[in-house]
């Protein structure tokens, strides 16, 4: 069980789900990087559960290091002007660099972000992401391990947050639109029943 369960409006993929994703998202990488070692760069917050969970997974020599970036933007949306809050430790010369993120919604973050860690020397530069919002993309940055593709609901667990809260949650799952002051959906009618049809009978046991 879950805290925060009354904010849920449903599970989109349960932790054994993600776990298994991210475990067939790793048997690809190691393919992929067979003899180089990847080096995860992990987007800070979001991107924290993606991370460390793929880089157990991982069976293979890889490194990790953190950014932190923030988006310049009206309110939610994101504007693809980004300031660098924590910038990397890590010297990318030569180096084979994997992003990894939790959620690309309009990808204008990582168009940057690709573009200002391919400007430092790298051998290569990929992206990969938990998930992605087709719907919302603004930005046609190549995506190369993606895993899942979610509908635009707003989702939060495993790292997203709404306002800095749910985190932690195992799951993803979508929140109920009072917790973000979206609108209510309606209740399903009440079908009135007609006095003396039955209603107060109790149902025999
Ligand atoms: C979220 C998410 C991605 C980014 C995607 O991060 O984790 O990093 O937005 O948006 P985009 O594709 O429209 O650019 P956020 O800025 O909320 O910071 P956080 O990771 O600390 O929650
Ligand atoms: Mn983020
Ligand atoms: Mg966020």
């Amino acid at each position: 069980a879950i805290d925060c369960q009354d904010d849920v409006r449903e599970v989109l993929y349960t932790e054994e789900q993600i776990h298994a994703r991210i475990a067939e998202m790793a048997r690809e990488i190691e393919r992929d990087y067979e003899g180089r070692e990847p080096l995860l760069i992990g987007v800070l917050k979001g991107a924290v559960m993606v991370v460390s969970d793929l880089a157990r997974e991982l069976r293979c020599p890889v490194k990790m290091d953190w950014m932190a970036v923030s988006s310049y933007g009206s309110g939610t949306e994101s504007s693809g002007v980004v300031r660098i809050i924590k910038d990397l430790d890590a010297d990318l010369t030569g180096r084979d660099v994997l992003i990894v993120e939790d959620i690309i919604d309009s990808g204008l973050t990582l168009t940057w972000l690709k573009s200002n860690l391919e400007s430092r020397g790298p051998n290569s530069v990929e992206i990969c992401t938990l998930l992605r919002k087709p719907s919302r993309l603004k930005s046609d940055v190549p995506v190369k391990y993606i895993g899942y593709d979610v509908p635009n609901e707003f989702v939060v667990g495993y790292g997203l947050d709404f306002d800095e809260r749910y985190r932690h949650l195992r799951d993803v799952v979508v929140l109920k639109p009072h917790v973000y002051g979206g609108e209510e959906e309606p209740e399903p009618a009440r079908v009135e029943v007609e006095e003396g049809a039955g209603s107060h009978e109790q149902p025999q046991l």
